[in-house]
């Protein structure tokens, strides 16, 4: 059978299987278990393991809660340099394991507009710079449209700096572990407006979903305004929305005059 995927993902993948532990391959092609008949199922685990005593020395250090490691690290940083080298030194999440690069952010520190998208995809993975593949060519148009551009007005990050495997969703636990990072980042790059695209950025950045209804209008997070709009991967699979899309960025262009 042909290959369906290149070198370099099917590589990453087998990377990224070894990282979490596989050892054997059983079979040549995926089984979806969930389709199997019941009595073919593995029997589900009854015995519920106790939880160990964190012990103490280095191996404690490594069990420490993720999130306060990661709001300690972040809160240390006073520069965004410092606050790239804080999260590449990172050892808590598992998709720094599976990722070529950190993908930190793009464009100019400082901007009046902060763009947070969700994590980085394949492209993205392997330049190290978000927003870099065919939804970003796409961001970059909309942002042209309107007069920003991200070598000029515009800076970019996302809520994730490593592509999660097969670019899956972000977990809610990855999301809350990389937050403080997210967090500070918006502190030090300090932005007048900040811009969510897509769902995943709301729910990191507002706590909700439902970005059908959030897109279009002024949220508050961080004591900045926020605007929530339609990812542009979202926009590449229904061009239809660009119409809305369209709206959003004038509202933004009116909400960055009107601010002076
Ligand atoms: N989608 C995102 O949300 N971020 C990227 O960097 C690329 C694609």
């Amino acid at each position: 059978m042909e290959s369906q995927i290149d070198y370099h993902t099917a590589r990453a993948l087998l990377e990224w299987q070894v990282e979490l532990g596989v050892t054997d391959a059983i079979g040549d092609a995926p089984v979806n278990r969930y389709d199997l008949p019941d009595k073919l199922r593995p029997a589900a685990r009854q015995v519920v393991e106790p939880v160990a005593e964190a012990p103490a020395g280095p191996v404690a250090a490594r069990q420490a809660d993720p999130v306060a490691v990661a709001r300690a690290a972040a809160s240390a940083a006073q520069t965004l340099e410092a606050l790239r080298d804080a999260m590449a030194a990172f050892e808590h999440c598992e998709l720094k394991k599976g990722a070529r690069n950190l993908v930190f952010s793009d464009g100019i520190p400082g901007a009046p507009v902060m763009i947070i998208g969700e994590a980085p995809g394949r492209d993205e993975d392997r330049e190290g710079r978000p927003f870099v593949g065919r939804a970003g060519q796409l961001l970059d148009r909309m942002l042209s449209a309107v007069g920003m551009a991200r070598q000029d007005n515009v800076y970019i990050t996302n809520v994730l700096p490593w592509r999660p495997p097969q670019n899956r969703e972000p977990h809610p636990d990855e999301i809350a572990m990389l937050k403080p990072f997210l967090d500070r980042h918006v502190a030090l790059a300090d932005p007048r407006v900040i811009v969510l695209m897509g769902n995943i950025s709301c729910e990191a950045m507002l706590g909700r979903r439902g970005i059908t209804r959030l897109r279009g209008n002024w949220h508050q997070a961080l004591d900045k305004p926020v605007l929530p709009m339609f990812h542009p991967a979202y926009l590449l699979r229904q061009p239809a929305a660009k119409r809305q899309a369209w709206a959003d960025l004038l509202e933004l262009q009116a909400k960055l005059r009107e601010d002076g």
